[in-house]
C-alpha cells in the first residue's frame, strides 16, 4: 500500500525459514519494526533477517545506502549484543547516499521555510537515485575499494552541487567537503568488510538450492512508474524491483506477499481516498500507534482501500495477502471498506493514473459489523470472533488473493498463519 503495513514483522517472522533476506529497493527511508519479545527493533537499511543467526542479510544493488545511517544502524545492534560479521553483505553496485543529498531533500522539500512538497522522509533518496539516473557524480560502494582517486571526484562533484543547489534554492552555503571527505573514509574504515558482489553471492545461494526471501520497501502504491505519481518515492518497491534491485533472475519468485492493513494509512503528502480526517480516523491512529517509525509524523488514517489493495495485488502478482493490524479495529461498531470509486459521475474499479483525478475520487464504502472482543490472543482463525472472520473473508474476496496470514499485534507469536507459512517458522524453530 503506502509503506508501513508491517513487512518488517513479516520478513522477522518468516526469515528464520530461509537463508538469505535481501533488501533490494529504497533506502533508510524504510523503517521496519520487529518485535522479539518485549524488545524492540526499528531497522532502516538492514534487512530484518539480521535478527535470526544464520540468515544473511543482502543489500543489494538497487537500495541506496547512507553509510552514516547504515554504521549507526550496526553500531545500534553492536551496542545490544548482536554480532554481525560474515551475517551482512553490501552490494558493490550500490549507490551512497551523501550528506548533500540529503541536503537537496531539505531544499527542494522547503524544510528550512517551513514549507511541505512532496512530505517525503528527508533521507536523501530521491536526489540519490536522482544523481543515479544522471550518470554524473554518483558513488557506489566499488568506488570505496577500487578507485584511487576518490577524493579529488568528490571535491569536484561538491563544487558542482553548490553550484547547483544556489541555482535552484538560493542556498549560499556550499556543502562541507570535510564532512563528505569524512564520510567517505569512516565508510571505507567501518564498511569494506561487508562488501561484495551480492549478485554473484545470491546466484550461488540459488544454485546450492538456498530459500532466498526480499524484503520490500515503502509500499507498492508508492513506486515510481505504478504510485500516486509524483507523490511516489524514487524506486520499484514492488515484486517487479526484485530482479532489477537485488540482481537476480525475474524467474526465482515464486510466492510474493502482499502486506497490507486491515485498514489504510499513509504519511507525507497525496491522495488517499479513503482518509477518515474525523474522529473515526483519530482513533484508528491511537490504536493502532500510528506514528511514523523512520519520521515520528503522524500517520493520515482511513478505511480499507480495496481499490488500491486490488490494484497493488494484482501489480504484485499477490500469491498471498497478509492482513496485519486486525487487533487494532476491534471495538468499532461497524467497519468500512471502500469497494470502488466515484469520480465525476462514474464509477470506477480501479485507481486513475493521475493525481488530479485521483484527488477528485469519493470512496464507495460498505460497512461490515464490527466485533467488540479482543483479537490479540487469537492463535487460529477459527478462533477469531465471526465477524472479524467475516471482514478478513470481504478483503480476501475485493482483493482477489488469498488471505494465508492474519497479524493480531506486534509480537511473533500474535500470527496467525496458514498457506503452508506455518510449517515454514516451525521448521525455523
Ligand atoms: P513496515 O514499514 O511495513 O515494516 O511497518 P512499520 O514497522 O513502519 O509499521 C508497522 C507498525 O505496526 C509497527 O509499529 C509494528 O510493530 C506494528 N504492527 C505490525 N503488525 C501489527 C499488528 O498486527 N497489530 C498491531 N497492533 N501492530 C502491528
Ligand atoms: P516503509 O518501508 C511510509 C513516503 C514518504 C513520502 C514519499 C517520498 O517503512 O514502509 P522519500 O523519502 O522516499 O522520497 O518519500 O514516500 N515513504 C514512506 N512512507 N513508509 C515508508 O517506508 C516510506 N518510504 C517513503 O512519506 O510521502
Ligand atoms: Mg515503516
Amino acid at each position: 500500500m503506502w509503506g508501513d503495513e508491517g513487512k518488517g514483522k513479516i520478513v522477522d517472522l518468516l526469515a528464520g525459514g530461509f537463508d538469505c533476506v535481501v533488501r533490494y529497493n529504497g533506502g533508510a527511508n524504510a523503517g521496519h519494526t520487529v518485535w522479539i519479545g518485549p524488545e524492540k527493533f526499528a531497522l532502516h537499511l538492514l534487512p530484518a533477517g539480521i535478527l535470526r543467526t544464520g540468515v544473511v542479510a543482502v543489500i543489494g544493488p538497487g537500495v541506496v545506502v547512507d553509510p552514516q545511517a547504515l554504521m549507526e544502524e550496526i553500531a545500534g545492534l553492536t551496542a545490544r549484543g548482536m554480532k554481525i560479521g560474515d551475517q551482512l553483505k553490501i552490494s558493490s553496485r550500490a549507490h551512497l547516499v551523501m550528506p548533500y543529498h540529503k541536503l537537496e531533500d531539505q531544499l527542494s522539500e522547503g524544510v528550512a521555510s517551513g514549507g511541505q512538497k512532496l512530505g517525503t522522509t528527508v533521507r536523501g533518496i530521491g536526489p540519490c537515485y536522482a544523481e543515479k539516473a544522471r550518470r554524473s557524480g554518483g558513488i557506489r560502494f566499488d568506488d570505496l575499494l577500487n578507485e584511487p582517486a576518490l577524493a579529488d571526484r568528490v571535491r569536484r562533484i561538491v563544487e558542482n552541487k553548490a553550484k547547483v543547489l544556489a541555482a535552484l534554492y538560493g542556498h549560499d552555503q556550499p556543502p562541507d567537503v570535510e564532512a563528505c571527505l569524512h564520510v567517505i573514509t569512516d565508510a571505507r574504515a567501518s564498511l569494506s568488510g561487508y562488501i561484495c558482489d551480492t549478485t554473484q553471492y545470491l546466484d550461488d545461494a540459488i544454485r546450492s538450492g538456498r530459500r532466498l526471501l526480499f524484503e520490500g520497501a515503502n509500499g507498492l502504491l508508492l513506486d515510481i512508474d505504478h504510485g500516486t505519481f509524483p507523490f511516489v518515492t524514487s524506486s520499484s518497491t514492488g515484486p517487479a524491483g526484485v530482479a532489477s534491485g537485488a540482481g537476480v533472475p525475474p524467474t526465482i519468485l515464486r510466492r510474493t506477499i502482499g502486506v497490507t492493513k486491515a485498514y489504510s494509512t499513509r504519511v507525507g503528502s497525496g491522495p488517499f481516498v479513503t482518509e477518515l480526517s474525523d474522529a473515526v480516523g483519530d482513533r484508528i491512529r491511537e490504536q493502532g500507534h500510528e506514528y511514523g517509525t523512520t519520521t515520528g509524523r503522524p500517520r493520515r488514517c482511513g478505511w480499507f482501500d480495496a481499490v488500491a489493495c486490488r490494484y497493488s495485488a494484482r501489480l504484485g502478482g499477490a500469491t498471498d495477502l497478509a492482513v496485519m493490524h486486525l487487533d487494532t479495529l476491534a471495538g468499532f461498531e461497524r467497519v468500512g471498506i471502500c469497494t470502488a470509486y466515484e469520480c465525476d459521475g462514474e464509477r470506477l474499479d480501479v485507481p486513475p493514473a493521475g493525481v488530479a483525478r485521483l484527488e477528485r475520487c469519493r470512496p464507495v464504502i460498505e460497512y461490515l459489523p464490527g466485533w467488540g472482543d479482543e483479537v490479540r490472543d487469537a492463535r487460529t482463525r477459527s478462533q477469531l470472533p465471526p465477524n472479524a472472520r467475516a471482514y478478513v473473508e470481504c478483503i480476501e474476496s475485493l482483493v482477489g488473493a488469498a488471505v494465508t496470514i492474519v497479524s493480531v499485534g506486534p509480537e511473533r507469536s500474535q500470527t496467525l498463519l496458514g498457506g503452508g507459512w506455518d510449517r515454514v517458522v516451525q521448521d525455523a524453530a
